[in-house]
């Protein structure tokens, strides 16, 4: 198991780049399930979420790959075994969004259900009510989910909201049922997340008819079958509003390039509130701060709100702020598993239901902290970074997840880390 031991306080400056999106790959390589044939997709990041997902598709009987420069290649001419296994669906949640192409595709699918994780309980009971509302039989059995349409699937009209609002990868399932489904189908309260716009785009790119990218209402006309694609995933925006906070809490200078502002901008907005600079630049911005980080209130909320995946970030930028500021996490109620690690870190953290409260300090300080899921794990990093002496982090398997060489890239700006293998 690999730790990091983070020297700090150090100020991160110079140029870095945000790599293709974790969260749009992993729908767009589900997609390459519906186009019989070889697609490629440009700029998926090397991370270990997407060799998880690459073993997945396998089992089900594609072949997958990088190519020499990089670009990966789904061939699913032939899928034999529309079948999703516990081992991996337990490894990746994201995992469930092959349900809805497989169906579409093969007439049936077997997934694992996913179980809960650090970040909460995550029922996927709108994947399925929206399955059934296209035709879809769907049974639960020993912990797998048993889907069958043999007739193949009917367009309909579907509401997606949920009691936390709209659902990312339940939007993506239905989509990707949906767009070989007989007739016409309505998503009302749809995701609007850039990454479900990424993944309509190359839908439509295979030969799909969806209206409305982008607005809550997602109206797909059926058609019979779709092509295989080339296409290149957005850049990870939320890689670049982690840059952008590392930036903020050591008070550095960094041009973030490849980094969509027009995706991002509850995320500027709370930073300027913050007092911290950031100014569109050439493909990207230039992130600086100079004096105090102010207070600020965030509420995270479904695009175009605030990301509940920057929130832990952010609760590392504002433990360092002029006063107190309040958290509330309205996505997942219970993502709150870094504010004992930070408090560690001597952090004024209170946590009163799904908000916390965070009275701002002088400074952090370096303590051995673990890291329990990925944006946690995010979140550690950056407050190491700004932290008085070495930081040391457990488990930083989490980070790998969704953060490529994250030590080597920070540490070409500045940052001192070191992953060592215990
Ligand atoms: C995706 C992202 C994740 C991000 C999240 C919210 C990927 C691979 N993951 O996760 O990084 O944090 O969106 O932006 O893209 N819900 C239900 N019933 C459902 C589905 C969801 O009640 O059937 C609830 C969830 O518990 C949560 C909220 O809806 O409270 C939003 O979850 P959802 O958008 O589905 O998250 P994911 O798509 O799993």
């Amino acid at each position: 198991m690999d730790i990091f031991c983070i020297d700090g306080p150090v100020q991160v400056s110079g140029t870095i780049r945000v790599n293709g999106s974790k969260n749009a790959s992993l729908p767009i390589m589900a997609a390459g399930i519906l186009g019989a044939g070889r697609s490629v997709f440009k700029s998926l990041p090397f991370l270990s979420d997407i060799s998880v997902f690459s073993e997945l598709l396998g089992q089900l009987g594609c072949k997958v790959g990088r190519e020499q420069n990089g670009d990966f290649f789904v061939d699913s001419s032939s899928i034999d075994n529309p079948f999703g296994d516990y081992d991996i669906v337990r490894r990746m949640r994201a995992s469930v969004c092959i349900l809805g192409p497989l169906l579409a595709r093969c007439g049936r699918a077997e997934v694992s259900m996913p179980g809960g994780c650090a970040i909460g309980v995550r029922p996927i009971n709108l994947h399925l009510r929206g399955l059934r509302e296209l035709g879809a039989e769907i049974n639960l059995k020993n912990g797998y989910i048993v889907a069958e349409a043999p007739r193949g699937l009917e367009g309909k009209e579907i509401f997606m909201g949920g009691a936390f609002g709209s659902t990312v990868l339940g939007t993506a399932n239905i989509l990707m049922a949906a767009v070989l489904a007989k007739g016409r189908t309505v998503i009302e309260s749809a995701a609007c997340e850039p990454e479900i716009v990424d993944l309509a785009n190359c839908l439509n790119k295979m030969g799909a008819k969806i209206r409305g990218i982008g607005s809550p209402r997602l109206i797909i006309e059926g058609v019979q079958g779709l092509e295989p694609v080339e296409y290149g995933v957005i850049p990870d925006r939320i890689e670049a509003g982690t840059f952008m906070v590392a930036a903020a809490i050591t008070g550095g200078e960094l041009r973030i390039v490849n980094c969509r502002l027009n995706d991002m901008m509850a995320v500027v907005d709370k930073l300027r509130g913050a007092g911290v600079s950031v100014e569109p630049a050439e493909n990207g911005c230039v992130v600086t701060r100079d004096g105090n980080v102010n207070n600020s209130d965030v509420n995270t909320l479904p695009y175009p709100g605030f990301p509940t995946d920057l929130q832990a970030q952010f609760m590392a930028l504002l433990s360092l702020a002029k006063g107190n500021s309040v958290i509330i996490e309205k996505v997942f109620p219970d993502r709150f598993m870094h504010v004992a690690e930070l408090n560690r870190m001597s952090a004024n953290l209170r946590k009163e239901g799904s908000a916390v409260i965070v009275s701002g300090v002088d400074k952090l300080i370096a303590a051995p902290v673990m890291a329990s899921d990925l944006r946690a794990s995010a979140a550690l990093v950056l407050a190491a970074l700004a932290a008085e002496g070495t930081t040391v982090i457990n488990r930083v398997y989490h980070i790998d997840r969704g953060y490529e060489r994250i030590e080597e890239r920070l540490n070409e700006v500045g940052a001192r880390i070191t992953r060592q293998s215990i």
